[in-house]
């Protein structure tokens, strides 16, 4: 594995692998990486010959009170991580390198609407930090494909629109999400959590389940369900920002008697750490 931090470098390399006739797989990542990320990996070497990780925490989606500072860097365990899964390249950009211009002075992408809906009305810097930093590195390494789990729903979603709005010529592949055991979904943010609540954050996936069990036999009082689910959620200590029902097509509120297929999105604090999570279903489909 060639671990690269500038962008001529990489493209020498991307260069050499196209003029082979060679497919590139990319997984963009911010680091302290976890099976989650392996996965993504796993997929990215089925979709192409050539994989390239990324691992750059980006500042620009980050809010001013946000965890940028104390976001998990372990980059010498994810290297070697990176190289055991047969990864050949390692793009590990400094902030110079991505943003050679102040932050605020920077070219911004912003993919309008869905951007400040669901964890956008939360953390309006998120999206457009993140469309940003995946079309500069999309123009860096250019590749075929683009690897993305489907844990961050909404991200996967704004990622889609971006790359069909500005004629990105990458083909965007959403993975299923890994979980722990007890449901949790894998994400580095798991690390700020002590055992207990580790153990607790399993409370997430059980909601999530226990309203796709509804959906599918038939319930349609989203509203209500919604609602609940978030009280339920505050009696197990945890704060929601959000509970939302929403079709998986265009991430809008499904009307009453919906046939298609929907999703099922939670966003909630426990203690200091902000955990996200979600799980499509066919609404009535345990009742067919
Ligand atoms: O999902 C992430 O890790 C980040 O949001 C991404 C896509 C690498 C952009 O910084």
């Amino acid at each position: 594995m060639q671990t690269c931090i500038d962008i001529a470098d990489v493209r020498r390399v991307r260069d050499a692998w196209r003029a082979q006739g060679e497919r590139v797989a990319c997984v963009p990542t911010m680091g302290n990486l976890h099976a989650g990320h392996l996965d993504l990996v796993r997929h990215a070497r089925a979709a192409a010959e050539r994989v390239v990780v990324s691992i750059f925490v980006n500042p620009l989606q980050f809010g001013p009170q946000e965890d940028f500072q104390r976001y998990p860097r372990t980059e010498q365990a994810d290297a070697e991580a990176l190289r055991a899964a047969g990864v050949d390249v390692l793009f590990l950009p400094s902030v110079q390198v991505m943003y050679p211009r102040p932050l605020e002075a920077t070219t911004r992408v912003e993919v309008p609407g869905i951007s400040n809906d669901l964890c956008g009305a939360f953390r309006p810097a998120l999206f457009r930090g993140v469309a940003t930093v995946v079309a500069r590195l999309f123009n860096i390494v250019q590749p075929t494909v683009a690897i993305f789990g489907e844990k961050d729903f909404q991200q996967l979603f704004i990622i889609r629109r971006m790359v069909e709005d500005l004629a990105f010529a990458v083909d965007i592949v959403g993975i299923p999400t890994v979980r722990e055991p007890h449901g949790l979904a894998l994400s580095s943010r798991n690390g700020y959590l002590d055992a207990a609540q580790r153990q607790q954050a399993g409370i997430l996936y059980q909601t999530l389940t226990r309203l796709a069990q509804r959906l599918a036999g038939g319930a349609r009082d989203y509203a209500d369900m919604q609602a609940r689910a978030t009280e339920d959620l505050k009696s197990s200590g945890f704060r929601p920002d959000y509970v939302a029902i929403r079709r998986v097509s265009d991430l809008g509120q499904p009307r009453q008697n919906e046939v298609e297929e929907l999703v099922i999105l939670i966003a909630a604090w426990l203690d200091q750490t902000r955990l996200i999570d979600n799980l499509r279903v066919v609404p009535g489909a345990a009742s067919k």
